[in-house]
């Protein structure tokens, strides 16, 4: 989703958060954070994190020991519990382990959440079987969770989180259970969740798949704590903190690395170079005019180019092969294109520069 020409209002806010269990274990220690409303908005960081315990103080299940939690700018700790009530309502919760009653069937786990809110028998049924079509399960209501397989379950459980219809949705992993291609059939329904009911998403996972086909913005978080916020695209192309470029790396083509570039070296003698490929960054047009100019010859040996974002983005790993001084000068070329392409972060915090010139001159140390 492209920035809104008006910036859209928080619908959830945490202002300086910090929870510290009985015990001292701090789980989230300062975060603040703003998700827009009609945006997703991913929470990305490695099992202990802090992300559970994050979702857990924006539902009103935990509070902060210090700082705020605003949900469409009511302080939940202001509230009181029974303040806390009706403002649940306005959030849908989806879990990894989708967390379906499996005494109920698949129309009675949706209909729970509406009776609960007080609609009566027929509205609720209405809405219950509206909300299945949405999510693709119409004509599977008198199912049982335990006849239908993960995909099927979590779509439920998404049925079941919006059916109240929530402002905002929070997910807890939701596809972590699930297979590559159910992984991607209930990230394009939460696509569609947000782009068609305008439902705000604010997600945790430890996968950067996730974040690369759902989020518009996204927060890494390490020991409790924001290391590195910011649009998706932007995130991916130049990542600065290491743990976000090591998330960063296990989503994309990237550079090659340890042993992976030992074998390459092994195979390829001539001199190794990595190009970014980066929206509106420079090297690898000079690609092309470079080895022409110097003629040298090219193979291919690592890499490729995804989207994000609707954005090319990716790296390709060459083995140059010529004339070494042609080969230097190639070489040379492509690291000063690199070390220009992203103006702001030539000094070596563009990891599209840094991944380029590193293995420049590292393969050239070695060969
Ligand atoms: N109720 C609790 N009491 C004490 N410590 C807790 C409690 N809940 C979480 N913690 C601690 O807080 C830290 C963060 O836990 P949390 O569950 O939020 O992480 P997470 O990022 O969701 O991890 P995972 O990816 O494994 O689900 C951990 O060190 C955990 O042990
Ligand atoms: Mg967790």
């Amino acid at each position: 989703m492209t920035t809104p020409a008006t910036p859209a209002h928080p619908v959830v806010e945490l202002r300086e958060v910090r929870k510290e269990f009985p015990g001292g274990s701090v789980a989230v220690d300062g975060v603040s954070l703003t998700v827009a409303a009609g945006t997703v908005f991913g929470v990305v960081g490695h099992s202990g994190a802090g992300k559970s315990t994050l979702l857990r103080l924006v539902n009103g299940l935990e509070e902060p020991t210090s700082g705020s939690v605003l949900l469409d700018g009511r302080d939940l700790a202001a509230l009181g519990e029974r303040g806390l009530r009706p403002v649940r309502r306005e959030i849908g919760m989806v879990f990894q382990q989708f967390n379906l009653f499996r005494s109920r069937t698949v129309l009675g786990n949706v209909l729970y959440p509406l009776r609960l809110a007080g609609l009566d028998r027929a509205a609720a049924r209405a809405r219950a079987e509206e909300t299945l079509a949405f999510v693709g399960l119409s004509g599977h209501g008198g199912r049982y969770p335990e006849q239908l397989s993960g995909g099927q379950r979590q779509r439920v459980g998404i049925a079941r989180a919006l059916a109240t219809r929530p402002k905002v949705l929070l997910c807890d992993e939701a596809t972590s259970a699930l297979d590559p291609q159910t992984t991607g059939e209930v990230l394009a329904l939460l696509r569609r969740v947000n782009r068609e009911l305008g439902v705000t998403i604010l997600l945790i996972t430890h996968e950067m798949e996730v974040v690369r086909g759902l989020c518009d913005r996204v927060a890494v978080m390490e020991d409790g704590r924001v290391v590195e916020s910011g649009e998706v695209y932007d995130v991916f192309a130049r990542p600065r903190h290491p743990t976000t470029a090591a998330f960063v790396r296990s989503a994309l083509h990237s550079a090659p690395q340890g042993p992976l570039l030992e074998r390459l070296r092994e195979r390829h003698p001539g001199r190794l170079v990595t190009v970014p490929v980066v929206d509106g960054a420079p090297a690898m047009d000079a690609l092309a005019p470079l080895l022409r100019g110097h003629g040298v010859d090219f193979a291919f040996v690592h890499g490729g180019v995804g989207e994000v974002r609707g954005r090319p983005l990716g790296s390709v790993t060459l083995e140059l092969r010529g004339e070494e001084a042609a080969v230097e000068a190639v070489a040379a070329g492509l690291a000063a294109a690199s070390g220009t392409s992203a103006a702001p972060a030539a000094s070596g915090t563009s990891a599209a520069s840094v991944t380029s010139i590193a293995s420049v001159a590292k393969a050239g140390g070695v060969r």
